[in-house]
């Protein structure tokens, strides 16, 4: 991948610029929570809906399909730079916004590889990052021949467009192959060995236009069903592969020639660092750094692309607890415990429909003096709370 060319004479956006984000998620919407905090506006383009998490608290929110040329046109009125809190979406906004003069930031390219499982994993390799054995598979005899050579099981995963787990599914046995192509739509795919991991990591990293980096350490994942339940961090590693794990992540930004936030999601194996997938903006393993760290992983991303330096982004140890729609489609939930726990932070996300796998908001509690600095301990009680919201 080329690195990002940016323009020779650059100068910081100020405080009451726009900040054009391309997705109306609840990434989009703690970004635009941040924006707001410096000082600056922010456009949502949401991908059609109204009211969306990120567009509600925005100055502008856009309801349009990110491919209808006439939002990207209103977009780029009010945006002075575009920025992404969704990275599988058509290009066609950053096409759009290098027309107009207007910064778009992590690159077209990064997007464009990160949203297909193989480039990205090309790209990785090419620059000597470590990823699982994989190949690609156009047909079902082909897929086949993969389950042999790798041997069983392994995980089949649509190239294009998957996200929490959807679009992927771990092959047992050779009868079940066929199953398996006809549940993934009979589309390109990337098959992958599965990896004995002791546990899955991520650390999210920051890249400012000077090329300052900065991280926030990292953070340790329990998945739920394939989608991210829980976060701790410090991760509970040795310093050395953490300072291993850093070290990847921003050898990535650097040879990607980032400006933005990147996520690096590995598994810690008994042998090395695996890196199973990145994603090219904020990430819900680094939402505890809103209130364990000096500078969130949204406040870098303002930084960063808006041509500030970054912050420290250093975390205290602290934990994060998924709140998902099956909880809210049990009924009524009690939150008096949540809000009688003075120091757990609640975050919701203003979501109207719960459904099943949802992210509708989340818990954080950062360690100190009462509940101490041990961060299983800290998550042991975001579990019980969570508990209790359905308890009656
Ligand atoms: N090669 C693999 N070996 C072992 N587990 C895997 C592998 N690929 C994915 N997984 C598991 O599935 C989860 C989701 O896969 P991932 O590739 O991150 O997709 P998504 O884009 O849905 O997050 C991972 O966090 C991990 O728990
Ligand atoms: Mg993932």
């Amino acid at each position: 991948m080329t690195p990002q060319t940016l323009p020779a004479l650059r100068e910081a956006l100020p405080p009451g610029s726009t900040i054009g984000i391309v997705g109306g998620g609840q990434l989009g919407r703690m970004l635009a929570q941040t924006a707001h905090q410096h000082g600056y506006r922010v456009a949502v383009l949401t991908g059609g809906s109204r009211n969306t998490p990120a567009g509600s608290v925005a100055d502008t929110e856009i309801a349009a399909p990110f491919d209808d040329d006439a939002a990207i046109s209103r977009l780029l009125e009010v945006a002075d730079v575009i920025t992404w809190e969704f990275e599988n979406v058509d290009l066609r906004v950053a096409r759009a916004a290098q027309r107009a003069g207007v910064g778009v930031f992590p690159s077209a390219e990064i997007i464009a590889t990160t949203q297909d499982r193989s480039l990205e994993k090309k790209a990785l390799q090419e620059i000597g990052v470590s990823v699982a054995p994989w190949c690609i598979v156009n047909r079902q005899d082909e897929l086949a021949a993969a389950v042999r050579e790798f041997g069983l099981p392994v995980i089949a995963k649509a190239a294009r467009f998957g996200y929490d787990g959807k679009g992927q599914t771990r092959i047992e046995t050779h009868n079940a192959v066929a199953d398996a192509w006809q549940r993934l739509g009979c589309q390109r795919l990337v098959v992958e060995s599965v990896v004995a991991f002791e546990r899955e990591i991520s650390v999210v990293v920051a890249r400012s236009m000077d090329g300052q980096v900065a991280d926030h350490g990292c953070m340790e994942n329990a998945h739920v069903k394939h989608v991210l339940d829980s976060t701790i961090t410090p991760a509970r590693i040795s310093e050395a592969r953490s300072r291993e794990a850093r070290g990847i992540a921003a050898h990535i930004a650097n040879q990607w020639g980032l400006v933005g936030v990147l996520c690096v999601e590995m598994f810690d194996t008994p042998t090395g660092l695996v890196v199973n997938e990145v994603a090219p903006r904020p990430h819900n393993s680094g939402h505890c750094t809103i209130e364990a760290a000096a500078a969130s992983q949204f406040e870098q991303q303002l930084r960063a692309v808006v041509g500030m330096p970054l912050g420290d982004g250093r975390c205290q140890p602290a934990a994060m607890l998924q709140l998902l729609g099956d909880l809210f489609l049990e009924g009524a939930l009690d939150w008096s415990e949540i809000y009688a726990a003075a120091a757990v932070h609640l975050h919701l996300y203003g979501k109207q429909e719960a459904r099943s796998g949802r992210k509708m908001g989340h818990l954080t509690l950062v360690g100190d003096d009462s509940v101490g600095a041990d961060p299983a301990v800290l998550l042991a009680k975001l579990m019980s709370l969570r508990q209790a919201l359905t308890d009656r």
